[in-house]
């Protein structure tokens, strides 16, 4: 059995597999074609955090994949009430066939996992959001081919989906170059990166964006980080992806934002809305990755 808790637990050849099965998966749904592997399977989504793209694309995936969902969140359940994580685990993946988190601390989500009887997906931590970058680079792949020897700019903070870009290019081959405010840098040992040779920190965010193929940011106040919300505005005021720093990228640069986005803070609408945006594909890319990501934990690689 295994677990999706961070980006580094598939090797690049099964990522190989998933973006050509996420492909596959998306053809047969602009088709209307049916594709009912996981009839009868159940999956249960936890949130103790707020969702829009996770919840849907979970939920509507898993539901094409002929199987059903169980929707909890800290709210309406005993995990709200202090039952301790090992026995939620214990119960609901008795009852269930696949388990998504959302959840604060990565300990709570490996904590789960340790005792689950089925696998356990991470759909975001405080620490990373691998089903975030795995939408993000086969979205990557449709657009531009793929994504080994090119260079992402990451643009902000040194946050879940940072930490999750630099697992990825250590894992896949390319170059990220970051560039976060002072206070708020990437901690390589956080990151879970054994060295620093996949990717190069800049102070100013303009030269990182210089040359890349990828231009990506995110909020300057993650979830769960809110009372830092005043200090990170006035640290955050020169993070925010413009027309010059996408001017400064490859030509062919597509720009990316893991959403939910705050225009004329980490991005510009211009940016954002301008042709070298590919946020909504990004947003779709989701549910039909994660279809894939669901098949492969259950049922392995498919002929
Ligand atoms: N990108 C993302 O995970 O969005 P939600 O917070 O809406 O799930
Ligand atoms: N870094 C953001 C991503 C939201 C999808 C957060 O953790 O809130």
């Amino acid at each position: 059995m295994q677990h999706y808790l961070q980006f580094k637990d598939f090797s690049a050849d099964e990522y190989a597999y998933l973006f050509a099965r996420a492909a596959l998966i998306k053809k047969k749904f602009k088709a209307y074609e049916k594709h009912h592997t996981l009839v009868d399977r159940t999956l249960a989504m936890i949130f103790e955090k707020a969702s829009t793209r996770t919840r849907v694309s979970f939920e509507a995936g898993m539901y094409q994949l002929g199987g059903s969902v169980v929707h909890l969140t800290t709210g309406d359940s005993q995990l709200g009430r202090a039952e301790p994580i090992e026995d939620s685990a214990k119960v609901i993946s008795r009852m269930t066939d696949l388990v998504m988190i959302r959840t604060f601390e990565q300990t709570k989500i490996e904590r789960f996992a340790a005792n689950s009887r089925v696998p356990v997906i991470n759909g975001l931590t405080n620490e990373f959001h691998p089903c975030q970058v795995l939408a993000d680079i086969f979205t990557y792949i449709e657009h531009r081919g793929s994504i080994a020897g090119k260079t992402v700019a990451w643009v902000g903070d040194g946050n879940n989906m940072a930490n999750t870009w630099l697992q990825a290019a250590d894992l896949l081959g390319f170059t990220v170059h970051v560039s976060t405010p002072s206070g708020y840098e990437v901690n390589q040992s956080v990151a879970g990166l054994r060295s620093a040779h996949s990717y190069r920190v800049f102070s100013d965010p303009l030269q990182a964006c210089q040359g890349a193929h990828l231009v990506t940011t995110d909020v300057w106040t993650s979830m769960g980080y809110e009372a830092e919300n005043e200090a990170r505005r006035a640290a955050f005021a020169s993070w925010c992806v413009d027309r010059t720093m996408m001017a400064a990228a490859a030509p062919d640069a597509l720009f990316m934002h893991c959403l939910p986005a705050h225009r004329g803070e980490e991005v510009e609408a211009e940016v954002i809305d301008g042709p070298q945006s590919v946020v909504w594909d990004e947003a779709e890319n989701r549910m039909h990755a994660q279809k894939a990501l669901m098949e492969y934990l259950l049922l392995g690689r498919q002929a």
